[in-house]
């Protein structure tokens, strides 16, 4: 059957349509559409695509996810060697590796480029004639593994270049899992019984080897990319240059990379970022130095193993001694039990630690810590403090094994651990524990966003009998917020405000806010991609779930039988009994011109106050913030603005005009 030229026509449009978005979205961090508008083109293609199957081709931003699992994975022998670097640990280490320069390139002016070292898998993607067609692990740097197919299903990895293509590119790169998605990742392998990976570094590495491409597609993986290796039609002049022909061609380079004239910039841009690092939501070791002019590194030349135009500049392993002084069991919004290492405070890498979790029961097992142990302690990634090991030398005979109690330290309820699993948990779903930091999730930032209500204001509505659960957060008054401590009336107002504000959300926003186990705010925009609305989901049976890209059978159990408990039915009707609404049904009124856009309003307005400007951002159907990140969509600059263009430019964030807001607002 041939295809008709309309069809053919709407497919490629389609395809360049859902491209850019992706692009917007994943790379730019600066969609343009609404979720829910995505996922109409997307059905629309892959209907298209099942109708007449010759349309597929390998760039459709259908085949993400599809391919079936493999048996192995084939050898790939890359064009140009992945190489390694070498290290230094020190300032000295830096600064004899410059001299070694000059004694190649004289008295030459040279530039270097700083980049974070991303701690992640190295990974080598292969486009010819602008189409990804080959993506393959490190390997020993000559050889590695292809893992195409997995790769594809990292969303910010183009699968056609932008602009115009060369013939031929390895693009190299480091694919990480974000810190924010580790926990999750780990809870959801404790619950199919398989060990917790020990660091982000392993899990984005053992995702990576996945031999079912379904796996990787749930573990929300990311890319940065760093460099080129082989490349026909390309030549940069220098690694400054590189990048940006990288960003041009729609990628995700490293987004901390600065170039240097002197060694003196280099080393305060390490200085910087020893203890900056710590705010990044991925695991950085150290920062890469590089000689920036191509003609340079020609000229320097690499050994066997690295370049000589390269170094790499580790940050300071950090690990202290203490005492372990209590192991402390604490109760999580599942009902999961947390043993906790009690410390006594020591300095780690410049922070005062004081508590370790050490996640469940198996965990102090394996450990062997016990309660009145010197144990070594270290930052994980340099962030999370853990308890690496016990000193056992040290140890006099009066250190005492930890027991998991039988009964949950809040309520008193008899303790669970279902076969196979690695967590102790309180079943009592009405455990006090459980219900607050249920409701401290469901107001959480990436979940309904009901800024100002944190876990203080919280346990003092739960005491005061003013709120049992999240929806009767939408029938508080001014009058019940008012009996708190320490509210004012502007207090209130604003709380308010906010609770009101939340009713507009994303589907994707409320599912995660359920709080159900195993869905995490990726797993909810997967569900959410899949089923226009809540009461599909709900009545969704447990295979219709399981057959999501990305959704294994341990979350597919988990909301199945969430929705199978009548008081989570309830909690979700009396939800959207209180109006709170879930993207814009369809067939209703198009949302406001900014639905979803976050806005950040910067220096003065001449026609509106900022109070007015933000009614009018929100009225439109956006939210407003004061700090620009990489959430933001749009900056509005008005006249003398401050800092906040600047970073907006830094994170590349679109900056509006006030005559631009107020044609989009609709002003
Ligand atoms: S450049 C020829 N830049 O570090 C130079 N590598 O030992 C190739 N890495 O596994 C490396 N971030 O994947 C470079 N900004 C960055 C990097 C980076 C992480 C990894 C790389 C490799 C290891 C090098």
């Amino acid at each position: 059957m041939s295809v008709p030229a309309r069809v053919r026509e709407r497919a490629a449009q389609l395809r360049a349509a859902l491209h850019e978005h992706a692009y917007r979205y994943y790379v730019l961090d600066a969609p343009a559409i609404t979720d829910a508008e995505y996922d109409r083109l997307l059905r629309e293609l892959r209907d298209l695509e099942a109708e007449y199957p010759e349309l597929v081709t390998p760039d459709s931003p259908t085949q993400r996810v599809g391919a079936p699992p493999a048996a192995a994975f084939r050898p790939v022998r890359h064009r140009a060697p992945m190489l390694s670097l070498a290290n230094a640990f020190d300032d000295a280490e830096l600064e004899a590796w410059a001299r070694r320069l000059r004694t190649v390139l004289g008295a030459e002016p040279v530039a270097f480029v700083c980049e974070l070292k991303i701690d992640g898998a190295a990974v080598s993607l292969t486009y010819a004639d602008g189409v990804l067609v080959r993506g393959a692990t490190r390997g020993d740097g000559e050889q590695g593994e292809d893992v195409t197919a997995n790769l594809r299903t990292i969303r910010s990895v183009p699968l056609r270049l932008r602009g115009a293509a060369p013939p031929l590119v390895e693009v190299r790169g480091e694919v990480y899992l974000p810190r924010s998605a580790f926990e999750a990742v780990n809870a959801e392998r404790e619950a199919r019984g398989e060990p917790r990976f020990a660091n982000p570094r392993n899990a984005a590495a053992g995702s990576l080897r996945q031999l079912d491409p379904q796996v990787t597609a749930g573990r929300p993986l990311d890319i940065f990319v760093y460099g080129l290796g082989a490349a026909e039609g390309l030549a940069p002049a220098s690694h400054w240059e590189s990048l940006a022909w990288l960003r041009a061609a729609g990628f995700r380079t490293t987004p901390h990379a600065r170039r240097c004239r002197a060694l003196e910039e280099v080393k305060a841009f390490i200085r910087h970022w020893t203890a900056a690092r710590a705010t990044l939501d991925y695991d950085t070791d150290g920062v890469v130095v590089k000689v920036d002019a191509v003609a340079q590194q020609a000229e320097l030349g690499t050994t066997a193993q690295a370049p000589r135009w390269a170094i790499a500049y580790k940050f300071p392993a950090a690990q202290a001694v203490t005492r372990l002084v209590d192991i402390a069991v604490s109760v999580g919004r599942t009902g999961a039990l947390t043993p906790t290492a009690v410390l006594e405070p020591v300095r780690v890498s410049g922070v005062t630690v004081t508590s370790a979790t050490l996640h469940n029961e198996d965990e102090v097992r394996r450990k062997d810590v016990r309660i009145g142990d010197w144990v070594l302690v270290q930052r994980a990634g340099d962030v999370i403090p853990e308890v690496v090991a016990p000193l056992p030398e040290r140890r006099t005979g009066h250190e005492r094994v930890f027991v998991m109690p039988d009964r949950c330290p809040i309520c008193q309820t008899p303790v669970e651990r279902p076969e196979g699993e690695a967590v102790t948990r309180c079943p009592n779903l009405a455990c006090p524990a459980q219900i607050h930091l249920r409701l401290v999730h469901f107001a959480s930032r990436d979940a309904m966003h009901i800024d100002g209500l944190g876990e203080k204001i919280i346990a003092q509505l739960l005491e005061r009998g003013l709120v049992r659960d999240p929806a009767d957060l939408y029938r508080l008054t001014a009058a019940d917020l008012l009996t708190l401590d320490r509210m004012g009336e502007k207090l209130a107002q604003n709380l308010l405000d906010a609770i009101a504000g939340s009713r507009r959300t994303t589907l994707a926003r409320l599912l995660y806010a359920l709080g159900i186990r195993h869905v995490g705010a990726h797993v909810a925009a997967r569900l959410a991609e899949q089923f226009p609305t809540v009461q599909a989901l709900a009545d969704a049976s447990f295979e219709a779930i399981r057959d999501i890209p990305g959704i294994g059978p341990a979350i597919a159990a988990s909301v199945h039988g969430f929705f199978r408990q009548e008081v989570n039915r309830r909690l979700v009707e009396r939800l959207l009994a209180a109006g709170v609404v879930p993207e814009a049904p369809q067939g209703a009124a198009a949302p406001g011109p900014l639905a979803g856009a976050q806005l950040v309003f910067t220096g003065t307005l001449s026609r509106w106050t900022r109070k007015e400007a933000e009614a009018l951002a929100r009225a439109a159907g956006a939210s407003t913030a004061d700090g620009v990140t990489k959430k933001t969509t749009y900056v509005v600059a008005g006249t003398a603005p401050g800092s906040k263009l600047e970073k907006a430019r830094r994170l590349g964030v679109r900056v509006l005009t006030e005559d631009e807001f107020a044609r989009l607002a609709g002003a």
